[in-house]
């Protein structure tokens, strides 16, 4: 069975935990690409060259601690908006989103480019202020020094920077559900999504 499910939306909308959970509760791979770019940002931080550390990516780049700073996410972003990176990234993308047995992918361009096919497709979002909120006790919980203010600016300015660029802007598909999680708990969130997924395998 080859079943892709496309999740996109803005950062700290929730994509993580709605993608981990769709892909526990149905028994599928799951790929978080954020962390590609992250692991590109990072080694790039550290001097290489953007395309040059995009195509040496390897898994223990996956596995690196410090993939969830604020720094690395800015740094992510930056490399994002490089069509040779996005692209030195594709064919893995594509790969792993036609697995054998099915795969949940989340990102930004997941509905839009790398599985413009997915069976289901979600666009996850919520206000800024509240994404803020609960990225900034994510952050705290893993022992980064932070404050509101500049988790809002963080996430405000990689936003603006994702949806201007000209490669693979962030934006819904149009065929995407789209799913506000402002006025939701997380479960009310993973139980929307979890119904939306449930209906395209029946179908
Ligand atoms: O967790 P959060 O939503 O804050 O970010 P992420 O999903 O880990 O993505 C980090 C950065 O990678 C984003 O701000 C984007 O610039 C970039 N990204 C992208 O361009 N395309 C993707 N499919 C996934 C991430």
């Amino acid at each position: 069975m080859s079943f892709c499910v496309a999740i996109d939306g803005p950062a700290a909308a929730g994509k993580g935990t709605i993608s981990r959970e769709v892909a526990r509760h149905f028994g599928l791979a799951h790929l978080d690409t954020g962390l590609l770019y992250r692991a590109v940002g990072a080694r790039v931080a550290e001097g290489e060259a953007p395309l040059d550390a995009a195509k040496a990516l390897v898994a223990d780049d996956l596995a690196r601690g410090d993939l969830r700073s604020a720094a690395v996410a800015q740094a992510a972003s930056r490399v994002a908006a490089i069509p040779e990176v996005r692209a030195a990234l594709v064919d893995f993308q594509r790969a792993f989103a036609r697995r054998a047995g099915g795969a949940v992918l989340d990102g930004r361009d997941i509905g839009t480019v790398i599985c413009p096919d997915a069976e289901v497709k979600l666009y996850v979002t919520a206000s800024d202020e509240i994404r803020a909120e609960r990225r900034l006790k994510e952050l705290q919980g893993s022992g980064f020094d932070t404050d509101y203010a500049t988790v809002l600016a963080d996430i405000r300015s990689r936003d603006a920077r994702d949806a201007s660029r000209v490669d693979a802007p962030m934006v819904a598909a149009a065929d995407a559900i789209l799913l506000d999680t402002s006025r939701m708990t997380i479960a009310e969130a993973v139980a929307r999504a979890v119904a939306e997924v449930g209906r395209a395998l029946r179908r």
